[in-house]
C-alpha cells in the first residue's frame, strides 16, 4: 500500500555548506516532482577540520530538526567528510533512508588505462578509514595518489572558485597529480564540482574528472522506488534553502552557482 503523505513529504539534503549544492543539482535533474530542504551548517564549515565525535554531534542536531520540523522521508548526505565520519550512528538512529556520498573510487579504478588515479577530499576525508578501505577492496594494483586539500572549499564558500588564492590552492594541491601518470581525478568533496574549470585548467585535458553526484541522484531514486516513497505530484517540486551561517551570503553564492534565485533562512539548531 502506497502512503500518499509520505510521498509528499520533502528530502533532506545536508552539507556544511554549498558544496552540497552540486548533489542537489543532479537530484532536482532526474527527480523533478521531488520537494527538498537544504541545509547547510555554515556555522561549522570547515567539517574537514572537526573530529568524528564534533561531526556525529552537528549530524545529530541536524537530522533531528530535519526530522522534527520538515519531517523529511529521506536524507541524502551530500558531504563526503559527514558521511565518512558520521553516517553509521546516523542510520542507527533513525529509521527512514540515509544516502551517503562516497568518493568514486571504485569506477576510476576501473576505468584507469594508465594504472595512475588520483582523489582529492578534506584532511579530514583522506585520512579516513572509508578512503582507506575503498582503496584496499577497489584499487587492487592501481596506484591511488590520495591528497587532503585544507581551505580548497573555502574558495567555494566565497563564490571565488576563479580568487588568486584559490588558484594557487589548485597548484599546490594538482601539480604533483598533472605530472603523476593519473588519467583519472576523483573530487570527493561536494565543493570541488564547482571548481572543474579551473582544475581542469590546470590539469589539461589527459586527466578526467570524476564525481559522485549523479550517482547519488540514482541511488535516491532507487530507494525512493523500492521504498514505494516517490512523489506522484504532477507539478515540479519545492526547494527550500536553510543555512545555520548568515543567510544573506548564502543566497548570493548559491544564487551564483546554480544560476538560480535562491533565497535562504537562517536556522539555529
Ligand atoms: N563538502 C564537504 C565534503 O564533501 C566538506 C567541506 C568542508 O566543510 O570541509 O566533504
Amino acid at each position: 500500500m502506497q502512503d500518499t503523505n509520505k510521498n509528499n513529504l520533502p528530502i533532506g539534503v545536508f552539507d556544511s555548506g554549498v558544496g552540497g549544492l552540486s548533489v542537489l543539482r543532479e537530484l532536482k535533474r532526474l527527480l523533478p516532482r521531488e520537494n527538498f530542504i537544504f541545509f547547510g551548517d555554515q556555522l561549522n564549515v570547515p567539517y574537514g577540520e572537526k573530529s568524528k565525535q564534533q561531526l556525529v554531534g552537528f549530524l545529530y542536531k541536524i537530522t533531528d530538526y530535519l526530522t522534527k520540523n520538515h519531517k523529511v522521508k529521506m536524507l541524502v548526505l551530500a558531504c563526503n567528510t559527514a558521511t565518512c565520519y558520521a553516517i553509521d550512528e546516523l542510520r542507527e538512529k533513525y529509521s527512514f533512508p540515509i544516502v551517503g556520498t562516497v568518493p568514486a573510487l571504485k569506477p576510476a579504478a576501473l576505468k584507469t588505462k594508465t594504472g595512475t588515479i588520483a582523489v582529492i577530499s578534506t584532511p579530514a576525508t583522506s585520512r579516513s578509514p572509508v578512503i582507506k578501505k575503498l582503496i584496499e577492496n577497489y584499487c587492487k594494483g592501481v596506484k591511488v595518489i590520495n591528497t587532503g586539500c585544507k581551505n580548497l572549499e573555502n574558495a567555494v564558500e566565497e563564490g571565488e572558485p576563479d580568487s588568486p588564492v584559490a588558484i594557487s590552492l589548485l597548484e599546490k594541491y594538482l601539480s604533483p597529480i598533472k605530472n603523476s601518470g593519473a588519467d583519472y581525478l576523483v573530487l570527493a568533496c561536494t565543493h570541488y564540482p564547482f571548481l572543474k574549470r579551473e582544475i581542469k585548467k590546470i590539469v589539461g585535458p589527459r586527466i578526467k574528472l570524476l564525481d559522485s553526484g549523479k550517482a547519488i541522484a540514482r541511488r535516491t531514486d532507487f530507494l525512493l522506488k523500492t521504498g514505494n516513497i516517490k512523489n506522484k505530484q504532477k507539478k515540479v517540486g519545492e526547494t527550500y534553502y536553510f543555512t545555520t551561517g548568515d543567510p544573506t551570503k548564502f543566497s548570493k553564492v548559491a544564487s551564483k552557482l546554480l544560476k538560480l534565485k535562491i533565497e535562504a533562512e537562517k536556522v539555529k539548531v
